[in-house]
């Protein structure tokens, strides 16, 4: 196989509780890549349409994602990668994972398997470190993976697949409003009190449990946000309406969808979830903001091969 077409899907990170370690892959929305292997060792950015972003290797988050891939290979060649972002960068939803594990997916089928998934998203986490000054993976693990997934441990690197409900849907609107990650990582508090870790990891254990039992009402019980939700809601104008309106038209939860300044709900059922969508949009209908709205199933599957 010589190049592949692939579709890399947005991502919710954090999921209300789970700051850092907790993540879903959604399925209408994603970027489309395509990686070509070539004769010169390298990642060469080729194409970069829907969104304006550095395509030089070493500041694209695709290419250093490849290049850590590469330094481990033993391959001689190098790749072309063309990137169609349909995610927008900075909204929250996983743009920059969605690329550097499209990358690091695509190259290792052209390179027929040769890393386990563990490892990509080690790589992929290159490119969330460029992304963010921080190298997470609770938005590559789930792309990678597909479904939900809880990052137990950094060091060493432990991933769980966590089952992912038939009848959970998302709804996701993104605020046309800038909120970088680094800079809301910024404003975080480095040290909470025991009362907020027992009420946290109470949830956490609550949502995971949910998860795999499909409880729905221990689900919405569950997406709770002790810590960083109080601050970083602040940077996004209409949250608190927004999460109440979706309350109010039946959703399971609501919260910041990674870093912000998108918000996701959590609805049983795909008529609730557009009911929620619905409402989300005119809380920002009021505020005169722009925004994108998404409803979608939870993608089970990861980065697809859209075609060889
Ligand atoms: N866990 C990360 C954060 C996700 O909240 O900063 C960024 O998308």
């Amino acid at each position: 196989m010589e190049s592949i077409k692939i579709f890399c899907p947005a991502t919710i990170a954090n999921i209300s509780c789970g700051f850092d370690v907790l993540g879903v892959a959604l399925e209408s929305v994603g970027d489309e890549m395509v990686i070509r292997k070539v004769p010169q060792k390298g990642i060469f950015i080729t194409k970069l349409v829907g969104q304006d972003l550095p395509m030089d290797t070493e500041n694209n988050v695709a290419g250093v994602a490849g290049l850590a891939l590469l330094a481990e290979s033993d391959y001689e060649g190098g790749f072309e990668i063309e990137i169609n972002k349909k995610i927008k960068a900075g909204s929250g939803i996983g743009s920059s994972a969605a690329s550097s594990s499209g990358a690091v997916w695509g190259m290792n089928q052209l390179l027929g398997e040769p890393f386990p998934a563990i490892k990509l998203v080690q790589f992929a986490m290159e490119g969330e470190r460029l992304a963010s000054g921080v190298a997470h993976a609770d938005n590559v693990a789930p792309a990678l993976f597909g479904g939900f997934t809880l990052v137990r441990s950094y060091e060493p690197l432990d991933i769980v697949p966590i089952n992912s409900p038939s009848e959970l849907y998302a709804s996701v609107i993104h605020p046309q409003i800038e909120v970088k990650t680094s800079d809301s990582r910024k404003i975080l508090k480095t040290n909470i009190t025991l009362k907020d870790g027992i009420r946290q990891w109470g949830n956490v254990g609550g949502l995971i449990a949910g998860l795999f039992t499909e409880d729905y009402d221990l689900i919405g019980r569950s997406l709770v946000d002790h810590i960083v939700e109080p601050i970083r809601s602040i940077l996004i104008p209409g949250f608190d309406e927004v999460k109440a309106k979706s309350l109010e038209a039946g959703a399971l939860g609501c919260g910041i969808s990674g870093s912000g300044p998108s918000i996701f709900a959590f609805s049983k059922g795909a008529l609730t979830a557009e009911k929620v969508t619905l409402e989300m949009s005119k809380v920002y209908q009021d505020f005169a903001i722009d925004y994108d709205v998404h409803t979608s199933k939870i993608n089970t599957q990861g980065i697809k091969t859209l075609t060889q």
